[in-house]
């Protein structure tokens, strides 16, 4: 018996932080998928692998977790996702990832998503979509300690997504062959939003008004979706870069990468996710992603296309 599911990773367009201090957030399921496979094991205990993360664990009721090759990081998720969606049965466990991991675009989310479905499928327990987003921010929040329901809602949704205060909608907007998405590992979300909160200890108008600024801005980008007006969407991501380096979450290397995709044609370039390192958006007209991710990349930094991905989660 076996059970396979995976789940996109995400780009937060407009809003985040904002959106832990219940502001809208506009977000997209993007091209890149983790896929868990689970299939019968004839051991005594549960092997976790991936190849593509050089990882190995093996977890038995006797001797408890043994990590044989990686990081912890995501294998966190899975772990947490085994002890709330499955009982003690010996499986193998299987990830492939095509996410950047650690870069803000979801990895974890998708993971947990995808882990969570296959489960469901394995255990053959009928699940919704909203019954898996639920459940992944419920296994994020145990992990992390905070975060919004942003990352899961897309993964398991897929899309174009606009979220107002855990209300998910599926809006218009034509993306595609318009994104390049730069990365370096980040920071984690937790400590980001942690530092956005202190700031607002010391602050409080201030970053109330940034925050209300933010969200006058995603519900105007929403309306610049709809329209395909391109111009503005840009010039909305570069207001909105301008606040998120005003609540402290932008970094030098996030700047060059910003300047740098703006330099190349880009109408709009902004950190997406939680900042500190991580990633940044570059949007544009398609025949100048060329040239933007060629000068992202000249500078020594990662980068990639990335297209809208109108699936969500999957049962394969
Ligand atoms: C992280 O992808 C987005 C943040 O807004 C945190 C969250 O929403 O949980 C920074």
């Amino acid at each position: 018996m076996g059970s396979k599911a995976s789940a996109p990773g995400k780009a937060i367009l407009f809003g985040e932080h904002a959106v832990v201090y219940g502001k809208p957030a506009i977000a997209l399921a993007i091209d890149k998928r983790a896929t868990i496979t689970i299939k019968e094991s004839h051991r005594d205990y549960t092997r976790i692998k991936s190849d593509d993360l050089d990882l190995e664990a093996i977890l038995s009721p006797e001797t408890g977790l043994k990590l044989k090759k990686g990081e912890m990081g995501i294998l966190n998720y899975i772990l947490k996702a085994l002890e709330f969606y499955h009982d003690s049965t010996p499986i193998n466990i299987k990830l492939k990832i095509s996410i950047p991991i650690g870069a803000g675009l979801g990895s974890s989310a998708a993971v947990t998503v995808a882990t969570i479905a296959a489960l469901d499928n394995y255990h053959k327990r009928k699940s919704t979509l909203p019954s898996i987003a639920r459940r992944a921010h419920r296994v994020e929040l145990e992990v992390q300690g905070a975060a919004s329901p942003l990352d899961t809602s897309i993964s398991t949704h897929g899309g174009l997504i606009y979220l107002d205060k855990e209300k998910i909608e599926q809006i218009k907007g034509d993306l595609k062959d318009s994104l390049v998405i730069g990365y370096t590992r980040s920071e984690e979300t937790a400590k980001m939003v942690k530092l956005v909160k202190e700031r607002m200890e010391r602050h409080p108008q201030i970053m109330n008004l940034i925050m209300d600024a933010i969200a006058h801005i995603t519900r105007k980008a929403r309306k610049a979706l709809k329209s395909d007006d391109k111009e503005c969407l840009g010039e909305l991501m570069n207001i909105n870069q301008g606040l998120l380096d005003a609540i402290g979450v932008n970094s030098k290397s996030l700047s060059e990468m910003i300047y740098t995709s703006r330099e190349a044609g880009a109408l709009g370039s902004k950190i997406t996710g939680a900042g500190g390192g991580g990633s940044i958006i570059a949007y544009s007209h398609p025949d100048r992603t060329g040239q933007i991710l060629e000068s992202l990349t000249a500078r020594g930094y990662n980068a990639m296309k990335a297209n809208p991905s109108t699936r969500g989660v999957l049962i394969q």
